[in-house]
């Protein structure tokens, strides 16, 4: 444990992934400070809409899930890497319910809504707000924790490394330098070991579905402390962002197709057949490419996606974030389609990991939409997302609880 300013474990981002293993770290007696870089609230995770996919339904197995995993990640998953995946996310979804977060059921039972590239219904999910209600759970808890230093409106600038004692060549990580962005203030903060859960780098494009606007900060520090990173360019873009002016970017879950949403042209000719037997439901690439082809060859900034057919009670209770937000833009979607376009999603790539997220340099870990693990190859898989941040947090707590405490850092010592 170090005796200066710092703790046990340094958890950059609040995330998903960032929240989950600093709970679990907490829960079994380190110290963990957790830094995040706007309010708690405004993590990635937080705005997640579809929900957790998970192999618990009765016609469903972990294999089925490995499968479209594989297929909707073009041949360039990890096998190995998916497999450990699925296996545990029905885990993940007791340990999500353990942490009080609530979903919602049908008969008793967790509802499952599918989304495109599942061969089943296998989502577990609140309405259409499920990153919300996951992250209220974890962030009431986090909040609670007296093993837990939350620092809020804090960005890291620089990991600090040096080298591994004992290992020639080898390098270590020490804490971080991190900007309190309200007092314009830089700290440093030592710890034995940091995990990098920053999210991924969808806001340095144009448009894109996230509003916290990640752009790769966690994997610009871990390449500077010498880690390797890996598929960068598999930018994932989501096929249906709403396009509106003062909305722009906006997702329009995926759940809407998958519960028959259609897609239309101006017309209101559906042409998803034309690309895919899967029609709407094909995986995310496949949907977006098909919308971007026909808005070049018609000249159009966006197309149609059409829920009203399913009615307003329907609506209301399945989409009713969907419906609240295109009410405000003027667009009541029990009566009208949504005017939708691709938009950048999600950061396939990143900081090359192990099983545990462990990376290049000893006692720094990645996890989250940060790490690169092989589980999405180029294009990942509805609700993967949260999933994989869920189980590489229970990951990366065995893995550091396992390692060796590194006693305190040499004075100095930086990137
Ligand atoms: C969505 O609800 O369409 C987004 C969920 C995800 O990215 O997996």
């Amino acid at each position: 444990m170090n005796q200066r300013d710092g703790s046990d474990i340094l958890v950059i981002g609040a995330g998903v992934a960032g929240a989950s293993a600093a709970l679990r770290l907490a829960d079994a007696g380190r110290r963990v400070t957790v830094l995040a870089r706007t309010a708690l609230e405004d993590s990635a995770s937080n705005q997640a809409m579809g929900g957790i996919a998970a192999a618990i339904g009765p016609d469903d197995a972990p294999a089925l899930h490995l499968a479209d995993t594989l297929a909707a990640g073009g041949e360039l998953c990890r096998e190995s890497t998916v497999r450990g995946v699925v296996e545990r996310a029905p885990d993940a979804i007791e340990w999500l319910l353990d942490q009080g977060a609530a979903f919602d059921r049908r008969d008793g039972a967790l509802d499952l809504t599918r989304e495109g590239g599942h061969s089943r219904r296998r989502v577990v999910h609140a309405a259409d707000t499920t990153g919300r209600a996951v992250m209220q759970a974890l962030l009431r808890r986090l909040r609670a924790h007296p093993g837990i230093t939350l620092l809020e409106q804090h960005a890291a600038v620089d990991l600090l490394v040096e080298p591994e004692p004992g290992a020639p060549g080898a390098r270590a990580c020490r804490g971080a330098q991190v900007l309190d962005l309200e007092r314009g203030l830089l700290r440093t903060l030592h710890a034995d070991h940091v995990v990098l859960a920053t999210g991924g780098a969808s806001g340095i494009y144009a448009i894109s579905t996230n509003r916290s606007r990640p752009v790769g900060d966690g994997i610009a520090l871990a390449w500077r402390a010498g880690c390797r990173v890996a598929d960068l360019e598999m930018m994932q873009f989501h096929p249906t962002a709403l396009r509106h002016p003062g909305a722009e970017g906006w997702l329009v879950t995926e759940a809407v197709r998958g519960e028959g949403g259609r897609l239309l042209l101006p017309d209101g000719e559906r042409f998803m057949h034309r690309y895919d037997a899967r029609g709407e439901l094909a995986p995310r690439d496949v949907v977006a490419r098909a919308i971007h082809t026909e808005m070049a060859a018609h000249k159009l900034e966006y197309v149609l996606l059409d829920i009203s057919h399913a009615g307003a009670g329907f609506i209301r209770t399945h989409f009713p974030n969907t419906l609240e937000h295109c009410l405000a833009v003027g667009i009541d979607i029990t009566r009208e389609p949504i005017p939708v376009a691709p938009a950048a999603h999600y950061t396939c790539g990143g900081v090359v990991t192990g099983g545990a997220g462990q990376t290049d340099v000893a006692g720094l870990y990645a996890i989250g939409e940060t790490a690169w693990t092989g589980l999405h190859g180029a294009n990942r898989l509805a609700s993967n997302s949260l999933l994989e941040g869920l189980v590489y947090g229970e990951a990366v707590t065995a893995a550091i609880l396992a390692d060796v405490p590194r006693g305190p850092a040499r004075p100095g010592a930086g990137g």
